[in-house]
């Protein structure tokens, strides 16, 4: 696996690969790799097999997408692991830029998506996703992929990066990866890292909400409200930062389930934030 640490080294290889007519699918990560990132990264193999092109993941923790100063501080790294769990699923190329390489020191452009953003994470992050899309942006502009791959746990971010691509006319692909979750059904994350045991333990009713919500779905409830009644006592000891009823496209709260529709939560458990969705419909 080639280790790649310049944007300078990363266009030469990319232009020798254009020569020879192969194709890269790419998987963004801000590292700390468990098997949610591997899933991406055997379905970008799966699309792009050796014979057609590589397949090239990115470890950055982006600076941009964190507004709060102490989640990029406290955010997890384990280079080598991460190396070593990437070669094991036949990464190809791994890009982990070294400082100062994507964003020089008076870089001033930034990519904004409207709309998408009002609600969930995009509502109580302020410029999150505006770093999110930046560093896409520049990830597309020096991978040029044919297939870029992203989890659907993080929903929204998703469907940002899908509306930039389609709205700036990129090449390629935008991929959706289902959730890939723990024994007991918590969504892996890199922040599960941080949750001590109790917390750990207690996470588990993430899931358990969200089961119920999509069993009450299965019942026949459509009204927003009554799917996600009882949230603060289902999700305790957690503590609440948004339970949010949106429609699965244009991300905007809906009173009534009558076409595809996301239920999505944010809670933090010992200070740990975490995500999760279910797909409605
Ligand atoms: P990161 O949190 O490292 O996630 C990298 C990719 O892995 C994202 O597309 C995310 O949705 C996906 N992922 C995370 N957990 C997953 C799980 N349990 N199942 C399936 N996929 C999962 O998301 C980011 O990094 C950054 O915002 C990034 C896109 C790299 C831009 O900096």
């Amino acid at each position: 696996m080639l280790v790649l640490r310049s944007v300078s080294e990363l266009c030469e290889w990319r232009t020798e690969l254009a020569t020879q007519g192969r194709s890269v699918a790419l998987v963004p990560t801000m590292g700390y790799l468990h098997d949610g990132h591997l899933a991406l990264m055997r379905e970008g193999r799966r699309r792009i097999p050796p014979a057609r092109g590589e397949l090239a993941i990115s470890i950055f923790v982006n600076p941009t997408q964190f507004n709060d100063p102490a989640d990029l501080r406290s955010y997890p790294r384990d280079e080598a692991g991460d190396l070593a769990r990437a070669e094991s699923v036949g990464v190809d190329v791994a890009f982990v830029p070294d400082d100062g390489q994507l964003y020089a020191p008076a870089a001033s452009t930034f990519v904004e998506v409207g709309g998408l953003d009002e609600h969930l994470c995009g509502a109580t992050r302020p410029g999150h996703f505006r770093g999110v899309c930046t560093i896409v942006a520049k990830l597309w502009q020096l991978f040029q992929p044919s297939v870029g791959l992203f989890g659907q746990k993080d929903y929204q971010q998703l469907a940002i990066v899908q509306r930039m691509h389609r709205d700036l006319f990129w090449s390629g692909e935008v991929v959706g990866v289902a959730t890939v979750r723990e024994p007991d059904g918590l969504a892996l994350s890199s922040r599960n890292a941080r949750l001590g045991p109790s917390a750990r333990a207690a996470a588990v009713a993430i899931p358990r909400f969200l089961d119920r919500v999509r069993e009450r779905h299965a019942a026949g409830q459509r009204e927003a409200a009554s799917l996600i009644a009882g949230a603060e006592q289902a999700l305790a000891p957690g503590r609440i930062h948004y339970v949010s009823v949106v429609d699965a496209e244009q991300l905007q709260p809906v009173e009534q389930v009558d076409r595809p529709t996301l239920v999505a939560v944010a809670v933090f458990f010992d200070g740990v934030r975490l995500i999760d969705n279910v797909l409605l419909g």
